[in-house]
């Protein structure tokens, strides 16, 4: 084999697992683990604040302690682009898929974000629960709720007419 067309074999396993890698994490529909979950919403870089208020609110009574003390919601463009200009989501309308919606969560209001609860909005993933897929992370990416559970520590909690989406109607 001459060194041109080595060049270009290399070339093509590299291209060829840059796209399946790309596929493997990032295509809708498909089953995400922790690990590629964790790197897709980190990856994404626009979030926005609930409201575009980047204030770190106290977490309210309803989640009984299952978030800790004190919180910030921020939605990816795919999710922030649903939001009316109040930042509400209008009644009637549901996330489109690949939506993130990560709830910052703090022990202290003015400490550094501890741990980051996710929900992916994937409908009909094997791991999906109400079309959401549910997970907690260490702000490293250590898994403290594994997405592989279904959400099911979540959902029971998680109703609301907003499409299982609690804030809208505790922070109006
Ligand atoms: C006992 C109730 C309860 C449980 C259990 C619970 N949550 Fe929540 N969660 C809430 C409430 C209430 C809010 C709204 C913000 C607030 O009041 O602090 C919220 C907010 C969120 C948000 C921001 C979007 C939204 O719905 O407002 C995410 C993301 C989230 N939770 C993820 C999770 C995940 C993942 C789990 C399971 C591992 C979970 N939650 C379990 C009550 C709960």
């Amino acid at each position: 084999m001459n060194k041109r067309k080595l060049i270009q074999n290399i070339a093509f396993v590299v291209i060829a697992f840059a796209i399946t890698g790309y596929i493997f994490i990032f295509a809708p529909k498909q089953t995400a683990d922790d690990e590629s979950l964790y790197k897709w919403i980190t990856s994404e870089k626009e979030y926005y604040y609930y409201k575009h208020s980047p204030e770190i609110l106290p977490s309210s009574k309803e989640t009984e302690g299952a978030h800790d003390n004190f919180m910030r919601v921020r939605f990816n463009y795919k999710a922030a682009a649903v939001l009316n200009s109040d930042g509400h989501l209008p009644k009637g309308i549901m996330f489109p898929d690949s939506s993130i919606i990560v709830k910052e969560i703090y022990s202290e209001k003015t400490g550094q974000v501890e741990l980051l609860a996710a929900m992916v909005k994937l409908k009909g993933a094997p791991n999906s629960n109400k079309d959401w897929l549910w997970a907690e992370y260490s702000p490293t990416g250590d898994v403290e709720y594994s997405v592989s559970k279904n959400g099911k520590a979540c959902v029971s909690c998680h109703k609301s007419t907003y499409d299982n989406v609690r804030i809208f109607e505790i922070y109006k």
